[in-house]
């Protein structure tokens, strides 16, 4: 057998990959009023459709579940129609693209909420040095501490897991060829998941795997039955610190059960995220990753902190089949020609990650663009 390399085709269910490339979810918080994607949106996926597959960035299920301002929606009318000009475009590039439907949990502010209310969670506890972009004491956008949440009802886990039916449901008909549910990164999910900081002691309470991970099955359930498991995955970080994560004592009892449930369920992929977006050091043990690849039998994708050597060498290892870049997507819209052609890779301004308009979003030119102009200045000059 030749090695698998980046460039390969792969098989992801029904859905047809032209590489093993996944531009990874990234919030760039640039959605129109209403929390609507717009034709920039739509110009910024379409200029990043090499890739095999691209996870949309994170987007907020219902109004409780967005923690950050600008970032878009899938439970509107508008936001349907909005999102059905990005999969059209990225479609028109032979790209596949899946919808990443996120609930943020206690990581939000209550100016964000449904009549101000406090975030629902797994517990009554703010997450620490977290961060929510949203309304200030004089009513400006900015960053500030979390509100402090509280324990969800059992109705309101209902309603949840009603509100992703209702996205995957939306999801179809702006022509999704996929959806992903958010389990990762001190969100929602991961509130019940983590032992040390789910204080709930019902069904969905921190007192065993089973219970830590019923929210999050529930969900997947919900999902996978208006889309068929094969188009559904989940994203899970194990051992991350992002979004006020304390350490947890259960950490792989947890998640190998997960993985043992969701390939039981016969979901389509598990998304791994190896560190943080900031930090390309891993907090994932490689002995992890080996002991997640025996427990789970569909396809894996690790993100994290990657370069090419790193992707590399965990699909060489037989780690994961796909493999994801967010900060290298940023900067680099034909990532993947980029490769191929060892060609160089443009560094991203950290000061356009989020919000505002073109610039630092659709204004990163391909390396034949930016060789054929030399005269014009291009980020690379810039930095
Ligand atoms: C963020 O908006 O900062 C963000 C969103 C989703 C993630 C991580 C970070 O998974």
């Amino acid at each position: 057998m030749p090695a698998k390399t980046l460039f390969d085709a792969y098989t992801l269910g029904p859905n047809h990959l032209k590489n093993r490339i996944v531009m990874a979810p990234l919030t760039r918080s640039r959605a129109c009023k209403g929390d609507v994607p717009g034709e920039m949106n739509a110009e910024y996926y379409e200029q990043r459709a090499g890739a095999g597959l691209i996870i949309s960035e994170a987007t907020q299920v219902s109004k409780q579940g967005q923690g950050y301002l600008w970032t878009p929606g899938i439970y509107t009318p508008e936001q349907i129609a909005g999102w059905k000009k990005v999969v059209n475009a990225i479609h028109n590039y032979d790209g596949k693209v899946f919808l990443q439907m996120w609930h943020v949990g206690r990581i939000s502010h209550t100016t964000l909420q449904p009549n101000g209310a406090a975030p629902i969670s797994s517990t009554d506890k703010a997450a620490e040095n977290s961060f929510s972009f949203a309304y200030d004491s004089d009513g400006k956008p900015a960053n500030i501490p979390t509100s402090k949440p509280r324990n969800a009802t059992l109705d309101e886990l209902k309603q949840v897991i009603a509100d992703y039916a209702r996205a995957a449901r939306y999801s179809q008909q702006a022509g999704f060829d996929g959806a992903e549910v958010h389990g990762a990164n001190g969100y929602l999910f991961d509130q019940f998941l983590n032992s040390a900081v789910n204080e709930r002691t019902d069904d969905y309470g921190r007192q065993t795997k089973e219970s830590r991970t019923r929210l999050l099955l529930e969900t997947y359930d919900a999902v996978a039955a208006v889309l068929g498991p094969d188009r559904v995955g989940v994203r899970i970080s194990p051992f991350g610190v992002f979004g006020g994560m304390p350490r947890d004592p259960n950490v792989e009892e947890t998640f190998l059960y997960l993985a043992e449930q969701l390939s039981k369920r016969r979901a389509v992929y598990v998304h791994i995220v190896r560190g943080s977006q900031f930090d390309p050091e891993p907090v994932v043990p490689e002995s992890f990753f080996r002991k997640f690849r025996d427990a789970f039998n569909g396809t894996i994708i690790i993100t994290g902190g990657l370069d090419r050597e790193k992707a590399d060498h965990l699909l060489q290892a037989g780690l994961a089949d796909l493999l994801g870049f967010g900060m290298l997507y940023i900067s680099n819209p034909d990532l993947v020609e980029r490769f191929q052609h060892n060609w160089p890779l443009n560094p991203a301004d950290p000061a356009t990650l989020y919000g505002g308009g073109a610039k630092g979003y659709t204004d990163y030119p391909t390396y034949q663009e930016q060789t054929a102009h030399r005269d014009v200045p291009s980020p690379l000059d810039i930095h």
